[in-house]
C-alpha cells in the first residue's frame, strides 16, 4: 500500500514498544578503531600501535592503519551519520593525538575534534565524547602505566586540555570505556595492550583508572559547567551453573566481584566491595588506596554507560596455570548456556541485558543509564546487487531493544542505546575479521555501503520504536 493512502492507526499499528520522548538513538565507535592516520599530525604511538607490532599480539597481523581512514573521511561518516537520523554519536579522543608521548598539548591533534565536533553539531547530532577508549601513549607505558599512579595524573592533564578547547561545545563526556578490559585483558592475561601478565599490576590499574576517571569527573566539573559527564562500564550478568553447589556460587561471587562490582561499587557507593578488598589483598589492592581518594572517585555521575554483549555461567572446575583474568580463581569455568552464537562466538543473550539494568536499578543508588554499548559481529554477505542483507544483525538488535524496553517497563532509567557500532572496524586482538558495523566497510577502497540493519535501524530511530515484526 503507498504510503499516503495508509491512515495513521495503520501506523501506528506497525510500531510496537515506543520508547520515552527523548529517548537518544546513536551509534558508537572508538579512535584506534577507525581513524587510522596514525603517524600525522604530532601523534604518537599507542600502547596499542606497539602492541600491534608484537608477532601474533593481533590476527592476521592487523595494525591501526588505515583502519577505515575515518580521521581523513569524517565528513562523509558524519553525513552518513545524519543520513541514518542519530541523534547522538560516541566516539574517543586519542591522547596520544593531544598530548604525544603524554606530554605538551598538540593543538593539530585537538584541531581534528573541533572539527568533527563542529560537523556533528551542524548535523544535529549530539556528540559524546569519551576521553579514553584504551590507547594510552606508548611513552606513558614505558613509565609504568596504569600501574604508576602517576598516569591518573597525566590524565587529569590531558583531560584539561580536551576540556579547554572543546568545553561545553560536547553536551556528555565519558571519562573511561571498559576499565576492565585496560585492567585484566591488558595487565593481567594480557591478550589486549600492553599485553602484560602480572596480577598485582592489573590490580594496580584497577585502582589507578578508577583514580583517574574521578580526576576526569572533577575537571569535567570544573571546566564545562553545561556538560553531563559519567563512566562507561563494561556490565555481566553472572550466574553460578549450579545455584545450590558451594563451590560453583563462590565462582560466581567472585567473578562478579572482579567484573562488575570492583568498579560499579567504588564510583556508586564509595567503597571497594568488603570481599574484593579481602580477595585482592594479597595483591595490594589496600596499599594503593590513599586518603581522599575514593571520594574522588564516587563524586556524583550525571549517567552511567552500560555496554552490554553476554553474560558468564561459570562453574567451579579443575585448577589451572597461566595467565588468566581472574585474579586469585585458577578454577573457573565458562559454560555455555545453548543460545546461538555470533561470529565472536559469543552467545546472544538478550534476557542479560535486562538482568543488567534491572539489578543497577535495584542494587545502586539511582543514576540515569545509557546502554553505550550493543552489537554483534556477523559474517555479512555482499549479495550481487551490493546489498547486505545482514538480518541476523537486525534479529539480534531487534531482541536487545525489546530488552532494553522492558527493563524500562521494569521502571529502570534508562535514557538511550547506542549500537556498536557505526562502522566495521579494528576489532583489537581479533583484526579486522569481525565486523560489528551496520555501515560495511570495503578495507580496499574505503567505500561505505550501509548493510540492511542500519536501514532497520534508521526506522526505528525514525520511530522511536520497534516494529511488532522484526526485520
Ligand atoms: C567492547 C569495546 C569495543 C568493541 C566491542 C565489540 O568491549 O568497548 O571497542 O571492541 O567490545
Amino acid at each position: 500500500m503507498p504510503d499516503e493512502v495508509r491512515s495513521t492507526s495503520d501506523v501506528e499499528e506497525e510500531v510496537a514498544h515506543r520508547f520515552p520522548p527523548g529517548f537518544v538513538w546513536g551509534a558508537a565507535t572508538a579512535a584506534f578503531q577507525i581513524e587510522g592516520s596514525t603517524t600525522v599530525d604530532g601523534r604518537s604511538d599507542s600502547i596499542w600501535d606497539e602492541f600491534c607490532r608484537r608477532p601474533g599480539a593481533v590476527k592476521a597481523g592487523d595494525t591501526g592503519d588505515p583502519a577505515t581512514d575515518h580521521y581523513r573521511q569524517y565528513e562523509r561518516d558524519v553525513a552518513l551519520m545524519a543520513e541514518l537520523g542519530l541523534g547522538a554519536y560516541r566516539f574517543s579522543i586519542a591522547w596520544p593525538r593531544v598530548r604525544p608521548d603524554g606530554g605538551a598539548v598538540n593543538q593539530r591533534g585537538l584541531d581534528f575534534y573541533e572539527r568533527l565536533v563542529d560537523r556533528l553539531l551542524e548535523n544535529n547530532i549530539a556528540p559524546w565524547a569519551t576521553f579514553y577508549h584504551w590507547d594510552l601513549p606508548q611513552a606513558l607505558e614505558e613509565r609504568g602505566g596504569w600501574t604508576n599512579r602517576d598516569t591518573a595524573y597525566r590524565y587529569a592533564d590531558y583531560v584539561d586540555a580536551v576540556l579547554r578547547r572543546l568545553g561545553d561545545r560536547v553536551p556528555v563526556y565519558t571519562t573511561f570505556n571498559e576499565p576492565w578490559c585496560s585492567a585484566f585483558l591488558g595487565y593481567a592475561s594480557g591478550i589486549h595492550a600492553p599485553g602484560r601478565t602480572e596480577p598485582r599490576a592489573a590490580v594496580a590499574a584497577v585502582h589507578h583508572l578508577l583514580l583517574a576517571h574521578g580526576l576526569g569527573m572533577a575537571a569535567v566539573r570544573e571546566l564545562a559547567l553545561k556538560a553531563d559527564a559519567g563512566v562507561t562500564l563494561n556490565l555481566f550478568p553472572v550466574a553460578a551453573a549450579d545455584p545450590d553447589s558451594p563451590a560453583d556460587r563462590e565462582v560466581a561471587r567472585l567473578v562478579d566481584g572482579m567484573q562488575n562490582r570492583i568498579f560499579l561499587d567504588p564510583v556508586l557507593c564509595g567503597q571497594y566491595p568488603p570481599d574484593m578488598v579481602e580477595h585482592l589483598a594479597p595483591y595490594g589492592l589496600v596499599e594503593l588506596i590513599k586518603e581522599g581518594d575514593l571520594d574522588l572517585i564516587s563524586a556524583p555521575l550525571d549517567l552511567l554507560g552500560v555496554n552490554y554483549y553476554r553474560g558468564h555461567l561459570v562453574a567451579a572446575g579443575e585448577p589451572r596455570t597461566g595467565p588468566t583474568d581472574w585474579i586469585g580463581v585458577d578454577n573457573v569455568d565458562f559454560l555455555s548456556s545453548g543460545m546461538p552464537l555470533t561470529d565472536s562466538g559469543w552467545e546472544v543473550q538478550p534476557p542479560g541485558l535486562v538482568d543488567v539494568l534491572v539489578r543497577l536499578h535495584e542494587e545502586y543508588p539511582p543514576v540515569a543509564l545509557h546502554i553505550t554499548e550493543n552489537g554483534a559481529a556477523y559474517r555479512d554477505v555482499i549479495d550481487a546487487d551490493g546489498t547486505i542483507n545482514d538480518l541476523d544483525r537486525i534479529a539480534f538488535l531487534d531482541a536487545h531493544l525489546r530488552a532494553a524496553h522492558t527493563a524500562i517497563e521494569h521502571g529502570v532509567d534508562l535514557r538511550g542505546y547506542f549500537y556498536w557500532s557505526l562502522l566495521d572496524n579494528f576489532e583489537w586482538a581479533e583484526g579486522y575479521a569481525k565486523r560489528f558495523g551496520i555501515v560495511h566497510v570495503d578495507y580496499t577502497t574505503q567505500l561505505r555501503t550501509p548493510k540492511r540493519s542500519a536501514r532497520w535501524y534508521s526506522k526505528v530511530i525514525a520511530d522511536n520504536g520497534l516494529p511488532r515484526a522484526a526485520g
